[in-house]
């Protein structure tokens, strides 16, 4: 069931949208706006990981700034420590006293030698720290089922057993319970370029080992899903594993407009903006298909479509490691996350959980990093305006939009989604990609009976904007009030590449 029928958007001058109540609606799950932080250029070292001994403020080596901004989205998982990393990581590398731990090549990303001083004890107490639910992703392709097997029992069990002892030697006497693991990454590439049928019963393996160990939340097994429109991927995956061993299958689709040449990430020309937002928008028919497939075989909807990596990649910043995946991020990032987290939304009867790729210093990241300083980023601001959906209510829209037209192509110009929270507040997400043209909305809002309405604002002069380590402030919400509401109509005026969220109030 698509809950956002985009009805048309090639004639209409003004966007409409109805609002359809529906009071089987499910609830946006908080984990559609998760994070993902892997060992990859300075996202953990030298970015969220600084070290005990550094200047900058820390807690157990995280930096302070860091870990208060995180805490301001409310994060409320992140997936670690891969990506394709995660399919080279043994876990026992990374625990114990910190000069003991071996190091390790990072093969994947820039050759990098790693100390391992960030290990397991350190992401899992930093998740705690921040009230985030661990997602780890566990090493399938170049591990073994003892070796995953022990890993789950090293984080899940009370006591007495090998593993837990380890544990408690190492100065953790309570388990963790992680709920959510990723039965390896990228299975078809990075972790082993299987085929999926292979993959299927690889996964059967593994999963059949996994136990929870008296978790009360029990065990989540994600596996590692489908490249983009990989459907056949997919279908193998549903087809195969047993509903008994499988609570989630992931999907990946990062927005890019060439893989050969994906453009800066800055200086990008309204070409390469529209390129790459139709490569963001394409999720809308990615997330619908793979439900599809996903329906044919688990109609009861017992398993959860987890977009465990998804963000806007560009070519690094110039001067920088190629390896390292570091780059800027701008208002065009401000309207991948609003689309995208849109139709998250409104796919929530399927879409669980999502991972926004990836937290610090790497591809579409909420904050970047250099010495001391720390920025948050035009998409940091935009999650944050979107943490009003966490565990609401969806509310079902019908949009009828007009166009974002360039060299004879359209994409639709308005994006939305909406939901209602527990105290009956409403919450209505909009975002206007057009790159020169501001639009009209009108949205019925009669049933919903509501009389105080406010708004926030992400909006800036160009595209291109974005904030800089000296202009740290040039892009933040601001309120907004270019709207107005008459005879049970909200008409509302969203300038070029903005994105504005509107709070209803009875
Ligand atoms: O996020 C960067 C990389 O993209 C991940 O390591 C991998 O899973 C994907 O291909």
């Amino acid at each position: 069931m698509v809950l956002c029928t985009i009805v048309g958007f090639s004639q209409t001058k003004e966007a409409i949208i109805t609002i359809e109540n529906n009071e089987d609606a499910p609830i946006i799950s908080k984990h559609i706006y998760g994070h993902f932080a892997e060992h990859l250029g300075r996202s953990i070292y030298d970015g969220l990981y600084v070290g005990e001994d550094s200047k900058i403020p820390n807690t157990n080596g995280v930096r302070n700034d860091l870990i208060e901004a995180l805490k301001g989205i409310q994060i409320p998982n992140l997936r670690w420590p891969g990506g394709c990393f995660a399919d080279t990581y043994h876990w026992k590398d990374g625990i114990g006293p910190k000069e003991d731990r071996p190091s390790m090549v990072n093969r994947w990303w820039g050759g990098v030698v790693e100390d391992n001083s960030f290990g397991t004890h350190d992401f899992l107490n930093l998740c705690e720290k921040l009230g985030a639910e661990p997602y780890l992703a566990a090493n399938v392709g170049s591990s073994t089922v003892q070796e995953f097997t022990e890993y789950v029992e090293y984080v899940m069990h009370k006591g007495g057993s090998p593993m837990a002892d380890l544990r408690k030697e190492h100065g953790r006497e309570k388990p963790w319970n992680v709920k959510y693991w990723g039965v390896g990454n990228e299975m078809w590439g990075c972790g082993g370029n299987m085929t999926p049928e292979y993959y299927a019963n690889i996964y059967r393996q593994y999963a059949t080992f996994m136990t929870d160990w008296s978790n009360s939340d029990g065990i989540y097994r994600i596996a590692s899903g489908a490249n983009v429109d990989d459907y056949h991927w997919t279908e193998v995956l549903m087809r195969d594993i047993p509903k008994s061993l499988i609570e989630g299958v992931a999907l990946h689709s990062y927005s890019v407009i060439d893989w050969n040449d994906k453009g800066p990430a800055v200086d990008f020309t309204e070409d390469l903006y529209f390129k790459t937002m139709k490569s963001a928008l394409f999720m809308e028919e990615l997330v619908t298909k793979h439900t599809a497939i996903m329906d044919k075989y688990d109609p009861e909807g017992q398993i959860d479509l987890i977009v465990d990596e998804w963000g806007g990649w560009y070519d690094v910043e110039e001067g920088t490691n190629p390896g390292f995946l570091y780059q800027q991020n701008t208002m065009r990032d401000a309207m991948i996350a609003g689309t995208s987290l849109n139709i998250f939304n409104n796919h929530s009867k399927r879409v669980k959980m999502a991972n926004l790729a990836q937290t610090v210093n790497v591809l579409q990241a909420v904050a970047l990093t250099e010495g001391e300083k720390m920025l948050l980023t035009p998409t940091y601001f935009v999650l944050k305006m979107y943490n009003v959906h966490h565990d609401a209510q969806l509310i079902p829209l019908k949009l009828n939009t007009p166009n974002y037209s360039f060299n004879g192509e359209n994409l639709p110009a308005i994006s939305a989604s909406a939901s209602k929270n527990k105290e009956g507040v409403i919450h209505i997400s909009l975002v206007n990609i057009d790159a020169n043209k501001e639009n009209t909305v009108r949205i019925n809002v009669a049933d919903s009976n509501l009389k105080k309405v406010s708004a926030t604002i992400l909006s800036s002069k160009a595209l291109q904007d974005h904030n800089s380590f000296e202009s740290p402030k040039n892009i933040v919400p601001k309120e907004f009030t270019n709207f107005k509401l008459k005879k049970g109509t909200l008409e509302i005026t969203i300038p070029a590449f903005s994105v504005v969220v509107l709070e209803g109030k009875k």
